[in-house]
Parts: C-alpha cells; structure tokens; sequence
C-alpha cells in the first residue's frame, strides 16, 4: 500500500506553548488510523496543521507527495484531505439531501440547491443528485434523505459529514469526534460504515476517538499523543498495554 500523507517534525505553537512538539508519521492508503490521547494533549491542533486550518510554525506536511504545508484548507480539500466538520446551525434545517448537495465545491451546490425549484434540471445537477443518494445509501442514511438534519440521530449527524466530506471528493477523511457525544451503539454504527467505506471506496481514515474499547476494534493502527508529543504507535493492543499510555491516561 503506498504512502497517502506524511508529516515530519510538526510542531504549533500557542505563544510560547508548543500544543503540537515534533510530530512525525506516515498513513497509508486504505488504513483506519485512530489518534488518542488525553484531552487538551494536541490531537485537534495536530489536525488542524495536517488539514490547513493552522499553519504550523516548524515541519512538513505531505500529500501524495506534494508538500501541501501552510496551504489554504480548500486548496488541500480538493486534492482529496478533507476534515469533516459538524453541520453549522442554519444548515440543520435542511434536509439530508441537501445537506449533501450543498456540500459540493466551487458553490455549485448552492446552485443545485436553488435548482430544487427549477422546473428543469442541469446534467451536473442530476448526476450530484445520484452521486448523493449512492452514497447515502452507503452510509445507511436513505431513509432519512428527506428528513431536517435537526431531527436525526447523533450518529446519523456524524455520517452525514462524511457524506458531506465524500461529496468535496475526500479521499483520506479526517474525523475529529467530539468528546463524550456518542454512546458505543453509535461509535459502532458509525465505524461499521467506516469499515464499509473503506472496502468500498478505498478511502484512508484518521480518526481521533475517545471510545477506545470500541475504535481499537476497528483501528489497523494507533497513535497515542501525550503532552503535544507523539508517545507511541503500533496495533491497538501493542499500544493500549502500553504503560506509558496507560499512565497518560490515568496519571501518574
Ligand atoms: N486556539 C488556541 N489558542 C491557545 N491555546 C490553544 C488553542 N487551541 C488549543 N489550545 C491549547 O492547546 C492544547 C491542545 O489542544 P487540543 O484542542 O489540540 O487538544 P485535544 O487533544 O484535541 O483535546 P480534546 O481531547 O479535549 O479534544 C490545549 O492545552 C489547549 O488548551
Ligand atoms: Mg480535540
């Protein structure tokens, strides 16, 4: 499997405070990576450098052998590196299906959107439309394609920004997950299709988590960050029986 993304020596600073301090490591196409760490240990900002949110005072960043460092976060998204953000509030009063339109690049989505009340639809237009219900149909969210995304499930919000992510042409998904917002049924569901998207996509997933004993399950390989430092990786049970992590986890 070849190489998709690869950072070396990052590090961000807050002030003098390096929340990111020299981290390097390489993902590979196909692989279901998961981050953890403690909270406020970097793992956000780490995602933030790689997805051009923040600009990282030292390293590099490299995508597809392109160094993509300091680049504008659209510029990054259309070669593929896409993080997955929640649905802003005005969105959430759309439908599942719009939501997905919307999402496609270059504003045509708002003009897909405005389309809905046209009486005759552009070729670009019908093909978003049935790149949308494929891929809703992938991420088990053809049921709700006509519901208010205000009304669905934690769960279901979570696989409707990957749905969105998909529909920018994201190849290799950033998924930052929210602490303590999801039950285990639901981390489940979610990374179940995940898995699936993989298999059948090809697509390369980074994955910050705070569920571990559901993710580990999941995960090909981790990596733990403590202290804005990379502590360890290796296979969920090489790294989870780390002491170090254990220790990080716990405290001293
Ligand atoms: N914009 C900012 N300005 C100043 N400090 C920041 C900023 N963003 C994050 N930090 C600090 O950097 C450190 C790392 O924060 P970060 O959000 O990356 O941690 P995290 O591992 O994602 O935590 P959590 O698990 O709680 O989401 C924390 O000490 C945090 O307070
Ligand atoms: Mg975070």
């Amino acid at each position: 499997m070849s190489e998709v993304l690869k950072i070396e020596n990052v590090r961000k600073y807050f002030g003098k405070f390096a929340a990111v301090d020299d981290i390097s490591f390489s993902l590979k196409e196909g692989g279901i990576y998961l981050l953890v760490g403690p909270n406020g240990c970097g793992k956000t900002t780490l995602v933030n450098c790689i997805s051009g949110i923040y600009n990282p005072e030292e390293g590099n960043v490299y995508y597809r052998d392109a160094d993509i460092t300091g680049e504008a976060m659209y510029k990054i998204s259309r070669r593929g590196l896409v993080r997955t953000f929640q649905i802003a509030s005005p969105f959430l009063s759309l439908t599942t299906l719009e939501n997905m339109l919307v999402a496609v690049p270059k504003n045509a989505g708002e003009n897909i959107f405005l389309s809905l009340f046209k009486p005759s639809w552009m070729d670009s237009e019908v093909s978003a439309v049935k790149q949308a219900s494929e891929l809703l149909g992938v991420l088990g969210l053809k049921h709700v394609w006509n519901m208010p995304a205000n009304t669905l499930s934690g769960g279901e919000l979570k696989l409707l920004e990957i749905g969105r992510a998909l529909m920018c042409g994201a190849e290799t998904i950033l998924l930052d997950e929210p602490v303590g917002s999801i039950d285990p049924k639901l981390c489940h569901q979610i990374f179940s299709h995940v898995l699936r998207l993989r298999d059948e996509l090809g697509l390369t997933f980074l994955v910050i988590e705070h569920r571990l004993e559901v993710a580990a399950q999941y995960a090909d390989h981790v990596f733990a960050m403590d202290r804005g430092k990379l502590l360890t990786e290796g296979t969920a049970e090489e790294v989870f029986e780390d002491p170090r992590v254990i220790t990080s986890y716990l405290g001293e």
